[in-house]
């Protein structure tokens, strides 16, 4: 399966990194494709190819566009077409202006609202709680690892995208189904909130303990 990473912010360069140092071929596409190229060349890894969005989804398996929700939605409308068949990996969570909290209320996810737009789609949401420093050091020193919730109504496409992800430095675990993101994208404010009151922002991420 091939990657593409659409969006060159900070969660876009920080997947199409992570991806490109794990992965044979990864693409990055953004709205502007000399700031693309310019990114890819920043980043320098030769698996990571720079193209326009409509080449990435072409070329990919995985699309993970790394927009905010609104842009996402747009996003969504404007490409449907060329997305067909192919499993849309969505991360975003739906903040306000100021970050201090969701535009969505309790009981609506943005990964549903995107969902339903998609319905000829492999729908996979994760990456929801990993900040984007995160990326960098995803291990702690005493071996901890950053986990990533993966989503998916599908059972077997949320198999195999786990599979996928398995060479990522992360514990990936099964989140459940999509509607699990109305508390999957809240855990990202309470991190958000929790780490600003304690001083270790954005630096802040989960492990769930147990066994
Ligand atoms: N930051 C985090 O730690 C984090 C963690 C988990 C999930 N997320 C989610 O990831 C998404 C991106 O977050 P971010 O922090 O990476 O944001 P960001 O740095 O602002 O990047 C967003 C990117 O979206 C593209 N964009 C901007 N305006 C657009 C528009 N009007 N239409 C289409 N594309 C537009 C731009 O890429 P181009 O110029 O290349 O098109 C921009 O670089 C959000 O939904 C967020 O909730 C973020």
């Amino acid at each position: 399966m091939r990657v593409a990473v659409i969006g060159t912010g900070r969660m876009g360069k920080a997947l199409a990194k992570t991806f490109s140092y794990n992965y044979k071929t990864v693409w990055i596409a953004g709205r502007n494709i000399e700031n693309t190229k310019r990114v890819a060349e920043e980043i320098g890894q030769p698996s990571l190819k720079a193209a326009t969005i409509e080449e990435a989804i072409a070329a990919a398996d995985i699309i993970i566009p790394t927009l905010w929700f609104t842009d996402e939605k747009t996003f969504v409308v404007k490409y449907q077409h060329l997305l067909k068949n192919k499993i849309y990996f969505n991360i975003s969570v739906p903040f306000n202006d100021t970050f201090e909290d969701l535009t969505l209320p309790y009981g609506v996810s943005a990964a549903e609202t995107i969902q339903v737009l998609l319905p000829e789609v492999k729908f996979v949401s994760g990456f929801k709680n990993t900040y984007w420093v995160i990326f960098d050091h995803p291990i702690q020193l005493n071996g901890l690892k950053s986990d990533v919730l993966i989503n998916s109504d599908d059972e077997l496409v949320k198999k195999q995208v786990i599979h996928f992800l398995q060479p990522l430095p992360f514990r990936f675990i099964d989140g459940g189904g999509i509607a699990e993101n109305r508390i999957i994208e809240r855990m990202t404010l309470l991190a958000r909130n929790i780490s600003k009151r304690e001083g270790f922002y954005p630096r802040v991420s989960y492990h769930i303990w147990g066994g």
